[in-house]
Protein backbone atom coordinates (compact mmCIF):
# COMPACT_ATOMS: atom_id res chain seq x y z
CA UNK A 1 0.00 0.00 0.00
CA UNK A 2 2.83 2.22 1.05
CA UNK A 3 4.82 1.01 -2.14
CA UNK A 4 1.92 2.34 -4.62
CA UNK A 5 1.34 5.81 -2.87
CA UNK A 6 4.75 6.50 -3.18
CA UNK A 7 4.81 5.24 -6.80
CA UNK A 8 1.25 7.24 -7.33
CA UNK A 9 3.26 10.58 -5.98
CA UNK A 10 6.29 9.70 -7.89
CA UNK A 11 4.07 9.30 -11.13
CA UNK A 12 2.01 12.69 -10.36
CA UNK A 13 5.59 14.43 -9.76
CA UNK A 14 7.14 12.87 -13.46
CA UNK A 15 3.77 14.27 -15.16
CA UNK A 16 4.01 17.72 -13.53
CA UNK A 17 7.44 18.26 -14.63
CA UNK A 18 6.63 16.76 -17.86
CA UNK A 19 3.92 19.55 -17.91
CA UNK A 20 5.92 22.11 -17.08
CA UNK A 21 8.80 21.23 -19.44
CA UNK A 22 6.40 21.07 -22.28
CA UNK A 23 4.94 24.72 -20.99
CA UNK A 24 7.90 25.92 -20.96
CA UNK A 25 9.73 24.92 -24.21
CA UNK A 26 6.81 24.67 -26.56
CA UNK A 27 3.40 26.13 -25.07
CA UNK A 28 5.07 29.34 -23.85
CA UNK A 29 7.18 30.05 -26.59
CA UNK A 30 4.65 29.34 -29.84
CA UNK A 31 2.05 32.05 -27.40
CA UNK A 32 5.06 34.42 -27.26
CA UNK A 33 5.66 33.86 -30.80
CA UNK A 34 1.89 34.17 -31.66
CA UNK A 35 1.72 37.83 -30.10
CA UNK A 36 4.69 39.12 -32.11
CA UNK A 37 3.11 38.04 -35.16
CA UNK A 38 -0.27 39.82 -34.11
CA UNK A 39 1.79 42.77 -33.97
CA UNK A 40 2.79 42.58 -37.60
CA UNK A 41 6.64 40.60 -37.14
CA UNK A 42 7.44 37.88 -39.38
CA UNK A 43 10.39 35.78 -39.93
CA UNK A 44 12.18 32.46 -41.18
CA UNK A 45 9.64 29.61 -39.84
CA UNK A 46 11.52 26.94 -36.66
CA UNK A 47 11.51 23.54 -36.20
CA UNK A 48 11.04 22.30 -32.95
CA UNK A 49 13.42 21.90 -30.95
CA UNK A 50 16.17 23.25 -32.79
CA UNK A 51 14.39 26.28 -33.95
CA UNK A 52 16.33 27.69 -36.77
CA UNK A 53 19.41 26.90 -34.97
CA UNK A 54 20.41 24.13 -37.98
CA UNK A 55 19.83 26.59 -41.02
CA UNK A 56 21.87 28.76 -39.16
CA UNK A 57 25.06 25.92 -38.93
CA UNK A 58 24.87 25.55 -42.55
CA UNK A 59 27.38 27.08 -44.41
CA UNK A 60 25.00 27.63 -47.79
CA UNK A 61 27.83 28.41 -50.07
CA UNK A 62 29.30 30.87 -47.73
CA UNK A 63 33.26 30.56 -48.18
CA UNK A 64 35.39 30.14 -44.98
CA UNK A 65 37.35 32.78 -46.21
CA UNK A 66 37.24 35.54 -48.33
CA UNK A 67 41.02 34.52 -49.29
CA UNK A 68 44.13 36.80 -49.08
CA UNK A 69 43.32 38.37 -52.38
CA UNK A 70 39.41 39.40 -51.77
CA UNK A 71 40.18 41.69 -48.60
CA UNK A 72 36.96 43.72 -48.12
CA UNK A 73 35.61 45.15 -45.04
CA UNK A 74 32.02 44.27 -46.34
CA UNK A 75 31.93 41.34 -43.90
CA UNK A 76 28.28 41.57 -42.72
CA UNK A 77 26.65 38.69 -45.41
CA UNK A 78 30.25 36.72 -44.25
CA UNK A 79 30.05 36.74 -40.53
CA UNK A 80 26.20 36.87 -40.22
CA UNK A 81 25.20 35.18 -43.45
CA UNK A 82 21.77 33.69 -42.05
CA UNK A 83 20.41 37.30 -40.54
CA UNK A 84 21.81 39.11 -44.08
CA UNK A 85 19.41 36.23 -46.10
CA UNK A 86 16.90 37.13 -43.33
CA UNK A 87 16.62 40.95 -44.08
CA UNK A 88 15.97 40.73 -47.20
CA UNK A 89 12.59 38.53 -46.85
CA UNK A 90 11.88 39.85 -43.93
CA UNK A 91 13.05 43.49 -43.21
CA UNK A 92 15.45 44.65 -40.46
CA UNK A 93 13.14 43.70 -37.65
CA UNK A 94 11.72 39.60 -37.43
CA UNK A 95 11.53 37.10 -35.17
CA UNK A 96 13.88 33.86 -35.48
CA UNK A 97 14.24 30.57 -33.37
CA UNK A 98 17.50 29.53 -31.01
CA UNK A 99 15.80 26.29 -30.52
CA UNK A 100 12.61 27.01 -27.89
CA UNK A 101 13.25 30.32 -27.79
CA UNK A 102 12.00 33.24 -30.28
CA UNK A 103 14.58 36.02 -30.89
CA UNK A 104 13.64 39.64 -31.98
CA UNK A 105 16.01 40.27 -34.47
CA UNK A 106 16.78 44.37 -34.76
CA UNK A 107 18.98 46.19 -37.70
CA UNK A 108 16.87 48.66 -37.21
CA UNK A 109 18.34 52.06 -35.40
CA UNK A 110 14.94 54.23 -35.28
CA UNK A 111 12.77 51.29 -34.33
CA UNK A 112 15.87 50.67 -31.21
CA UNK A 113 15.71 54.25 -30.34
CA UNK A 114 11.51 54.42 -30.14
CA UNK A 115 11.81 50.65 -28.14
CA UNK A 116 14.13 52.02 -25.83
CA UNK A 117 13.37 54.97 -25.00
CA UNK A 118 10.30 53.26 -23.61
CA UNK A 119 12.67 51.23 -20.54
CA UNK A 120 14.93 52.78 -18.26
CA UNK A 121 17.94 51.09 -17.90
CA UNK A 122 17.07 48.83 -14.97
CA UNK A 123 14.02 47.51 -16.37
CA UNK A 124 16.04 45.91 -18.96
CA UNK A 125 16.92 42.15 -18.74
CA UNK A 126 19.66 39.98 -20.27
CA UNK A 127 18.18 36.54 -22.00
CA UNK A 128 17.94 33.94 -19.23
CA UNK A 129 19.18 31.53 -21.98
CA UNK A 130 22.48 33.09 -22.73
CA UNK A 131 22.79 33.66 -18.45
CA UNK A 132 22.70 30.09 -17.91
CA UNK A 133 24.75 29.06 -21.08
CA UNK A 134 27.54 32.13 -19.46
CA UNK A 135 27.72 31.50 -15.72
CA UNK A 136 31.39 29.77 -15.89
CA UNK A 137 32.42 33.15 -17.73
CA UNK A 138 30.66 36.29 -16.16
CA UNK A 139 28.99 34.54 -13.03
CA UNK A 140 26.33 37.19 -11.65
CA UNK A 141 29.06 39.94 -12.73
CA UNK A 142 27.68 43.25 -13.81
CA UNK A 143 27.24 42.16 -17.56
CA UNK A 144 24.55 39.58 -16.63
CA UNK A 145 23.04 41.28 -13.44
CA UNK A 146 19.44 43.09 -13.59
CA UNK A 147 17.28 44.85 -11.94
CA UNK A 148 18.28 46.76 -8.41
CA UNK A 149 21.04 44.49 -8.18
CA UNK A 150 22.67 45.73 -11.36
CA UNK A 151 21.62 49.32 -10.22
CA UNK A 152 23.96 48.66 -6.49
CA UNK A 153 26.51 46.92 -8.61
CA UNK A 154 26.76 49.75 -11.21
CA UNK A 155 27.27 52.43 -8.75
CA UNK A 156 29.50 51.00 -6.82
CA UNK A 157 31.70 49.90 -9.83
CA UNK A 158 31.75 52.73 -12.39
CA UNK A 159 33.59 54.88 -9.81
CA UNK A 160 36.51 52.75 -10.29
CA UNK A 161 36.73 53.81 -14.33
CA UNK A 162 36.96 57.69 -12.91
CA UNK A 163 39.69 59.46 -15.73
CA UNK A 164 41.43 60.15 -12.30
CA UNK A 165 41.92 56.77 -11.11
CA UNK A 166 42.92 55.59 -14.60
CA UNK A 167 45.38 57.88 -14.42
CA UNK A 168 47.21 55.61 -11.88
CA UNK A 169 46.88 52.86 -14.87
CA UNK A 170 49.25 54.43 -17.91
CA UNK A 171 52.97 53.29 -16.63
CA UNK A 172 51.56 49.68 -16.44
CA UNK A 173 50.13 49.72 -19.93
CA UNK A 174 53.46 51.43 -21.14
CA UNK A 175 55.94 48.52 -19.10
CA UNK A 176 53.52 45.28 -20.91
CA UNK A 177 54.26 47.11 -24.25
CA UNK A 178 57.55 47.47 -24.02
CA UNK A 179 58.06 44.14 -22.57
CA UNK A 180 56.23 42.79 -26.03
CA UNK A 181 58.61 45.41 -28.42
CA UNK A 182 61.74 44.07 -26.59
CA UNK A 183 61.02 40.82 -27.90
CA UNK A 184 59.66 41.69 -31.35
CA UNK A 185 63.35 43.80 -31.41
CA UNK A 186 65.44 40.57 -30.42
CA UNK A 187 63.35 38.53 -33.09
CA UNK A 188 64.11 40.96 -35.66
CA UNK A 189 67.89 41.79 -34.96
CA UNK A 190 68.34 38.29 -35.38
CA UNK A 191 66.27 37.80 -38.87
CA UNK A 192 65.66 40.56 -40.39
CA UNK A 193 61.83 41.00 -41.32
CA UNK A 194 59.76 39.72 -39.09
CA UNK A 195 56.03 38.13 -39.45
CA UNK A 196 54.39 38.14 -36.30
CA UNK A 197 50.76 36.63 -35.13
CA UNK A 198 49.64 40.14 -34.18
CA UNK A 199 46.18 38.72 -32.66
CA UNK A 200 48.25 36.42 -30.25
CA UNK A 201 50.94 39.01 -29.06
CA UNK A 202 48.26 41.54 -28.65
CA UNK A 203 46.12 39.44 -26.42
CA UNK A 204 48.68 38.12 -24.25
CA UNK A 205 50.00 41.88 -23.53
CA UNK A 206 46.51 42.84 -23.25
CA UNK A 207 46.23 40.12 -20.73
CA UNK A 208 48.91 41.80 -18.72
CA UNK A 209 47.58 45.03 -19.20
CA UNK A 210 43.79 44.24 -17.35
CA UNK A 211 45.62 41.72 -15.53
CA UNK A 212 47.87 44.57 -13.54
CA UNK A 213 45.21 47.04 -14.06
CA UNK A 214 42.35 45.06 -12.33
CA UNK A 215 43.73 42.71 -9.88
CA UNK A 216 47.63 44.16 -10.24
CA UNK A 217 48.72 40.05 -10.93
CA UNK A 218 51.91 38.94 -11.76
CA UNK A 219 52.63 37.78 -15.65
CA UNK A 220 52.57 34.51 -14.42
CA UNK A 221 49.49 33.89 -13.11
CA UNK A 222 48.02 36.10 -15.77
CA UNK A 223 48.97 33.99 -18.49
CA UNK A 224 47.58 31.07 -16.62
CA UNK A 225 43.84 32.87 -16.36
CA UNK A 226 44.15 34.51 -19.94
CA UNK A 227 44.91 30.57 -21.30
CA UNK A 228 41.76 29.15 -19.40
CA UNK A 229 39.61 32.21 -20.69
CA UNK A 230 40.56 31.64 -24.22
CA UNK A 231 40.05 27.95 -23.70
CA UNK A 232 37.03 28.32 -21.71
CA UNK A 233 35.48 30.71 -24.32
CA UNK A 234 36.60 27.92 -27.34
CA UNK A 235 34.61 24.98 -24.92
CA UNK A 236 31.67 27.36 -25.06
CA UNK A 237 31.25 29.15 -28.38
CA UNK A 238 32.66 26.43 -30.87
CA UNK A 239 29.84 24.43 -31.47
CA UNK A 240 26.45 25.90 -30.29
CA UNK A 241 22.86 24.52 -29.26
CA UNK A 242 21.80 27.03 -27.25
CA UNK A 243 17.92 27.25 -26.49
CA UNK A 244 18.11 23.27 -27.76
CA UNK A 245 16.11 21.59 -24.56
CA UNK A 246 18.76 19.27 -22.53
CA UNK A 247 21.38 20.73 -24.96
CA UNK A 248 23.77 21.00 -21.71
CA UNK A 249 23.33 17.00 -21.19
CA UNK A 250 23.36 15.86 -24.61
CA UNK A 251 26.88 17.95 -24.77
CA UNK A 252 27.96 16.58 -21.22
CA UNK A 253 31.96 16.96 -21.95
CA UNK A 254 31.73 20.19 -22.65
CA UNK A 255 29.46 21.46 -20.39
CA UNK A 256 31.41 19.72 -17.70
CA UNK A 257 34.68 21.07 -19.20
CA UNK A 258 33.67 24.59 -19.12
CA UNK A 259 31.89 24.49 -15.42
CA UNK A 260 35.63 23.24 -14.32
CA UNK A 261 37.51 25.89 -15.99
CA UNK A 262 35.30 28.74 -14.63
CA UNK A 263 36.16 27.10 -11.01
CA UNK A 264 39.52 27.41 -11.73
CA UNK A 265 39.53 30.52 -12.76
CA UNK A 266 37.54 31.66 -9.82
CA UNK A 267 39.80 29.85 -7.16
CA UNK A 268 42.80 31.87 -9.20
CA UNK A 269 40.76 35.01 -8.59
CA UNK A 270 39.35 33.82 -5.13
CA UNK A 271 42.81 33.37 -4.00
CA UNK A 272 44.30 36.58 -5.21
CA UNK A 273 41.45 38.91 -3.73
CA UNK A 274 41.78 37.11 -0.41
CA UNK A 275 45.04 37.88 -0.02
CA UNK A 276 44.89 41.92 -1.37
CA UNK A 277 41.90 42.03 2.10
CA UNK A 278 44.61 40.19 4.31
CA UNK A 279 47.47 42.57 3.64
CA UNK A 280 46.68 45.89 3.79
CA UNK A 281 49.77 46.74 2.61
CA UNK A 282 49.76 48.73 -0.43
CA UNK A 283 52.17 47.33 -3.22
CA UNK A 284 54.93 49.35 -4.87
CA UNK A 285 52.67 52.30 -4.14
CA UNK A 286 50.15 51.11 -7.41
CA UNK A 287 46.53 51.43 -7.44
CA UNK A 288 44.69 48.91 -9.15
CA UNK A 289 40.35 48.43 -9.90
CA UNK A 290 40.36 45.71 -7.24
CA UNK A 291 42.11 48.20 -4.80
CA UNK A 292 39.64 50.71 -5.79
CA UNK A 293 36.74 48.01 -5.47
CA UNK A 294 37.48 47.39 -2.22
CA UNK A 295 38.01 50.84 -1.21
CA UNK A 296 34.18 51.51 -2.31
CA UNK A 297 33.19 48.28 -0.90
CA UNK A 298 34.18 49.56 2.53
CA UNK A 299 32.63 52.76 2.21
CA UNK A 300 29.20 51.73 0.51
CA UNK A 301 26.33 50.76 2.82
CA UNK A 302 25.95 47.45 1.48
CA UNK A 303 28.74 45.33 0.62
CA UNK A 304 29.80 42.92 -2.44
CA UNK A 305 30.76 39.51 -1.17
CA UNK A 306 33.82 37.94 -1.86
CA UNK A 307 31.91 35.86 -4.40
CA UNK A 308 30.27 38.52 -5.93
CA UNK A 309 33.75 40.06 -5.87
CA UNK A 310 35.06 37.25 -7.88
CA UNK A 311 32.23 37.44 -10.50
CA UNK A 312 33.17 41.33 -10.92
CA UNK A 313 36.86 40.64 -11.69
CA UNK A 314 36.28 37.37 -14.11
CA UNK A 315 33.85 40.33 -15.89
CA UNK A 316 36.51 42.67 -16.10
CA UNK A 317 39.02 40.00 -17.19
CA UNK A 318 35.84 39.24 -20.10
CA UNK A 319 34.75 41.68 -20.73
CA UNK A 320 37.73 43.79 -21.45
CA UNK A 321 40.33 41.54 -22.74
CA UNK A 322 39.11 40.36 -26.09
CA UNK A 323 37.66 43.53 -26.72
CA UNK A 324 40.47 45.30 -26.20
CA UNK A 325 42.76 43.16 -27.86
CA UNK A 326 40.76 42.77 -30.59
CA UNK A 327 40.40 46.19 -31.35
CA UNK A 328 44.46 46.80 -31.21
CA UNK A 329 44.56 43.93 -33.86
CA UNK A 330 41.91 45.32 -36.15
CA UNK A 331 43.35 48.43 -35.75
CA UNK A 332 46.98 47.18 -36.91
CA UNK A 333 45.85 45.14 -39.62
CA UNK A 334 44.11 48.27 -40.87
CA UNK A 335 46.84 50.53 -40.61
CA UNK A 336 49.13 47.89 -42.37
CA UNK A 337 46.18 47.95 -45.15
CA UNK A 338 46.51 51.30 -45.30
CA UNK A 339 50.15 53.19 -44.90
CA UNK A 340 49.37 56.83 -45.21
CA UNK A 341 46.93 56.51 -42.20
CA UNK A 342 50.72 55.11 -40.42
CA UNK A 343 52.16 58.03 -41.60
CA UNK A 344 49.31 60.49 -40.35
CA UNK A 345 49.30 58.80 -37.03
CA UNK A 346 53.38 58.91 -36.78
CA UNK A 347 53.46 62.58 -37.40
CA UNK A 348 50.48 63.48 -34.92
CA UNK A 349 52.08 61.42 -32.42
CA UNK A 350 55.61 63.06 -32.71
CA UNK A 351 53.44 66.67 -32.77
CA UNK A 352 51.22 65.57 -29.78
CA UNK A 353 53.79 63.26 -27.85
CA UNK A 354 57.46 64.17 -28.37
CA UNK A 355 59.56 63.04 -25.40
CA UNK A 356 56.69 63.60 -22.98
CA UNK A 357 55.87 60.39 -20.64
CA UNK A 358 52.72 59.01 -21.91
CA UNK A 359 50.02 59.98 -19.55
CA UNK A 360 45.83 60.63 -19.83
CA UNK A 361 46.40 64.43 -20.49
CA UNK A 362 49.14 63.64 -22.89
CA UNK A 363 47.13 60.84 -25.07
CA UNK A 364 43.92 62.86 -24.92
CA UNK A 365 45.51 65.36 -27.42
CA UNK A 366 45.57 62.67 -29.87
CA UNK A 367 42.53 62.99 -32.18
CA UNK A 368 43.34 61.37 -35.26
CA UNK A 369 43.81 57.94 -33.24
CA UNK A 370 40.84 57.97 -31.75
CA UNK A 371 38.92 58.35 -34.93
CA UNK A 372 40.99 55.75 -36.02
CA UNK A 373 39.57 53.35 -33.38
CA UNK A 374 36.18 54.50 -33.92
CA UNK A 375 36.40 53.81 -37.35
CA UNK A 376 38.12 50.06 -36.30
CA UNK A 377 34.93 49.42 -34.12
CA UNK A 378 32.85 50.86 -36.71
CA UNK A 379 34.17 48.53 -39.60
CA UNK A 380 35.28 45.47 -37.05
CA UNK A 381 33.04 46.03 -33.74
CA UNK A 382 34.81 43.71 -31.15
CA UNK A 383 31.25 43.47 -29.64
CA UNK A 384 29.45 42.26 -32.74
CA UNK A 385 26.02 42.39 -30.93
CA UNK A 386 23.73 43.54 -27.87
CA UNK A 387 21.27 40.94 -26.37
CA UNK A 388 18.48 42.12 -23.87
CA UNK A 389 15.51 40.43 -22.80
CA UNK A 390 12.17 42.25 -22.08
CA UNK A 391 10.85 42.05 -18.26
CA UNK A 392 7.78 43.49 -19.02
CA UNK A 393 5.25 44.51 -22.17
CA UNK A 394 7.17 47.34 -24.01
CA UNK A 395 4.74 49.49 -26.11
CA UNK A 396 5.68 51.90 -28.86
CA UNK A 397 3.53 53.30 -31.20
CA UNK A 398 0.58 50.87 -32.30
CA UNK A 399 3.24 47.95 -30.86
CA UNK A 400 3.75 45.77 -28.17
CA UNK A 401 6.45 43.53 -27.60
CA UNK A 402 5.43 41.07 -24.85
CA UNK A 403 7.38 40.39 -21.95
CA UNK A 404 10.11 37.94 -21.81
CA UNK A 405 10.82 38.35 -25.60
CA UNK A 406 14.17 37.86 -26.21
CA UNK A 407 16.01 40.71 -28.34
CA UNK A 408 19.24 40.62 -30.70
CA UNK A 409 20.61 43.98 -31.60
CA UNK A 410 22.87 43.45 -34.78
CA UNK A 411 25.69 45.82 -34.97
CA UNK A 412 27.85 44.69 -37.64
CA UNK A 413 24.29 45.27 -39.68
CA UNK A 414 23.91 48.70 -38.73
CA UNK A 415 27.81 49.36 -38.93
CA UNK A 416 27.56 48.31 -42.61
CA UNK A 417 24.16 49.62 -43.34
CA UNK A 418 24.45 51.99 -46.79
CA UNK A 419 21.38 53.49 -45.69
CA UNK A 420 22.91 55.08 -42.69
CA UNK A 421 26.56 55.32 -43.87
CA UNK A 422 26.49 56.06 -47.57
CA UNK A 423 27.78 54.73 -50.19
CA UNK A 424 31.28 54.59 -48.74
CA UNK A 425 30.18 52.87 -45.64
CA UNK A 426 32.49 49.63 -46.62
CA UNK A 427 35.57 52.05 -46.59
CA UNK A 428 38.06 52.86 -44.28
CA UNK A 429 37.89 56.74 -43.61
CA UNK A 430 38.53 57.63 -40.13
CA UNK A 431 37.83 61.43 -41.27
CA UNK A 432 34.55 60.24 -41.21
CA UNK A 433 34.81 61.04 -36.98
CA UNK A 434 36.73 64.07 -37.28
CA UNK A 435 34.45 66.53 -35.42
CA UNK A 436 31.46 64.16 -35.29
CA UNK A 437 31.17 61.46 -32.25
CA UNK A 438 28.64 59.79 -34.56
CA UNK A 439 30.80 59.29 -37.43
CA UNK A 440 28.74 60.85 -40.30
CA UNK A 441 25.75 57.88 -39.06
CA UNK A 442 22.49 59.58 -40.23
CA UNK A 443 20.45 57.61 -37.38
CA UNK A 444 22.19 58.48 -33.41
CA UNK A 445 21.66 54.80 -32.68
CA UNK A 446 23.18 53.02 -35.66
CA UNK A 447 26.75 53.37 -34.30
CA UNK A 448 26.79 51.29 -31.14
CA UNK A 449 30.24 50.06 -30.41
CA UNK A 450 30.41 50.49 -26.72
CA UNK A 451 26.14 49.05 -26.57
CA UNK A 452 23.60 52.01 -25.29
CA UNK A 453 21.51 53.84 -22.81
CA UNK A 454 22.73 53.57 -19.32
CA UNK A 455 24.04 49.94 -19.70
CA UNK A 456 27.06 51.50 -21.84
CA UNK A 457 30.63 49.62 -21.22
CA UNK A 458 32.22 51.05 -18.12
CA UNK A 459 35.48 50.49 -19.71
CA UNK A 460 35.64 52.22 -22.50
CA UNK A 461 37.98 55.28 -21.62
CA UNK A 462 40.07 52.45 -19.87
CA UNK A 463 40.07 50.94 -23.81
CA UNK A 464 40.54 54.34 -25.09
CA UNK A 465 43.82 54.81 -23.10
CA UNK A 466 45.06 51.05 -23.73
CA UNK A 467 44.46 51.44 -27.50
CA UNK A 468 46.56 55.30 -27.26
CA UNK A 469 49.14 54.04 -25.41
CA UNK A 470 50.22 50.67 -26.71
CA UNK A 471 49.41 52.58 -31.05
CA UNK A 472 52.01 55.29 -30.06
CA UNK A 473 54.50 52.82 -28.65
CA UNK A 474 54.08 50.62 -31.28
CA UNK A 475 53.89 53.08 -34.41
CA UNK A 476 57.08 54.97 -32.99
CA UNK A 477 59.60 51.90 -33.39
CA UNK A 478 57.54 49.72 -36.18
CA UNK A 479 56.30 49.78 -39.46
CA UNK A 480 53.26 47.50 -40.09
CA UNK A 481 52.58 45.54 -43.70
CA UNK A 482 50.16 43.13 -44.52
CA UNK A 483 51.34 39.37 -44.95
CA UNK A 484 51.22 37.25 -47.89
CA UNK A 485 49.86 34.50 -45.50
CA UNK A 486 47.14 36.79 -43.78
CA UNK A 487 43.63 34.89 -44.59
CA UNK A 488 40.77 37.27 -43.85
CA UNK A 489 38.06 35.43 -42.01
CA UNK A 490 36.47 37.67 -39.45
CA UNK A 491 34.53 35.27 -37.46
CA UNK A 492 31.92 35.26 -34.33
CA UNK A 493 32.93 33.56 -31.17
CA UNK A 494 31.52 35.76 -29.14
CA UNK A 495 33.75 38.61 -29.90
CA UNK A 496 34.51 39.47 -33.72
CA UNK A 497 37.95 38.11 -34.62
CA UNK A 498 40.24 36.45 -36.90
CA UNK A 499 39.54 32.90 -37.25
CA UNK A 500 43.15 32.20 -38.72
CA UNK A 501 45.17 34.70 -36.76
CA UNK A 502 46.47 37.87 -38.17
CA UNK A 503 50.11 37.79 -39.30
CA UNK A 504 51.23 41.11 -40.17
CA UNK A 505 54.80 41.82 -41.48
CA UNK A 506 56.67 43.97 -38.98
CA UNK A 507 59.56 46.43 -39.45
CA UNK A 508 61.90 48.50 -37.34
CA UNK A 509 62.11 52.00 -37.85
C1 LIG B 1 37.35 48.15 -27.21
C2 LIG B 1 37.05 47.69 -26.00
C3 LIG B 1 35.66 47.43 -25.53
C4 LIG B 1 34.49 47.29 -26.22
C5 LIG B 1 34.27 47.38 -27.73
C6 LIG B 1 33.44 47.03 -25.24
C7 LIG B 1 32.10 46.87 -25.56
C8 LIG B 1 31.11 46.66 -24.63
C9 LIG B 1 29.73 46.45 -24.96
C10 LIG B 1 29.16 46.44 -26.37
C11 LIG B 1 29.05 46.28 -23.80
C12 LIG B 1 27.59 45.93 -23.65
C13 LIG B 1 26.72 47.09 -23.44
C14 LIG B 1 25.26 46.70 -23.55
O1 LIG B 1 24.86 45.56 -23.28
O2 LIG B 1 24.54 47.59 -23.95
C15 LIG B 1 30.01 46.38 -22.72
C16 LIG B 1 29.68 46.28 -21.39
C17 LIG B 1 30.62 46.27 -20.38
N1 LIG B 1 31.97 46.45 -20.51
FE1 LIG B 1 32.98 46.81 -22.23
N2 LIG B 1 34.00 47.00 -24.00
C18 LIG B 1 35.35 47.24 -24.11
C19 LIG B 1 36.27 47.28 -23.09
C20 LIG B 1 35.99 47.08 -21.75
C21 LIG B 1 36.96 47.07 -20.68
C22 LIG B 1 38.47 47.33 -20.86
C23 LIG B 1 36.28 46.80 -19.52
C24 LIG B 1 36.78 46.66 -18.11
C25 LIG B 1 37.95 46.37 -17.70
C26 LIG B 1 34.88 46.66 -19.86
C27 LIG B 1 33.87 46.42 -18.95
C28 LIG B 1 32.54 46.34 -19.27
C29 LIG B 1 31.50 46.11 -18.27
C30 LIG B 1 31.72 45.93 -16.78
C31 LIG B 1 30.29 46.07 -18.98
C32 LIG B 1 28.89 45.86 -18.39
C33 LIG B 1 28.18 47.18 -18.20
C34 LIG B 1 26.75 47.02 -17.70
O3 LIG B 1 26.06 46.09 -18.10
O4 LIG B 1 26.34 47.87 -16.90
N3 LIG B 1 34.74 46.83 -21.22
N4 LIG B 1 31.26 46.60 -23.25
Amino acid sequence: MVLFGILTLLAILALFLFLKLIFSWWISPILRNRMLHRYGFEGPPPNFPFGNVLEMKKKNGVDSSFGSSKLTHDIHSFVFPYFSRWQNSHGKVFIYWLGTEPFLYIADPEFLKKMSTEVIAKRWGKPNVFKNDREPMFGKGLVMAEGNEWVYHRHLIAPTFSPLNLKEMSSMMVESTKKMMDRWITRINSGGNLEIDIEREIFATSGEIIASTSMGIDDENARTICEKLRTLKMRLFKTRYVGVPFIEFIDIKRTIEAKKLGKEIDKLLLCIIETRKESKVERKGRVDLLDLLLDENENYGKRLSTKQLVDECKTFFFAGLDTSALAISWTLMLLAMNEDWQNQLRDEIKDVVGDKELDINVIAGLKKMKCVMNEVLRLYPSAPNLQRQAREDIKFGNLTIPNGTNMWIDVVAMHHDPLLWGENVNEFQPERFMGDINGGCNQKMGYLPFGFGGRMCLGRNLSFMEHKIVLTLLLSRFRFKMSPTYIHSPSIMLSLRPAYGLPLIVQSI
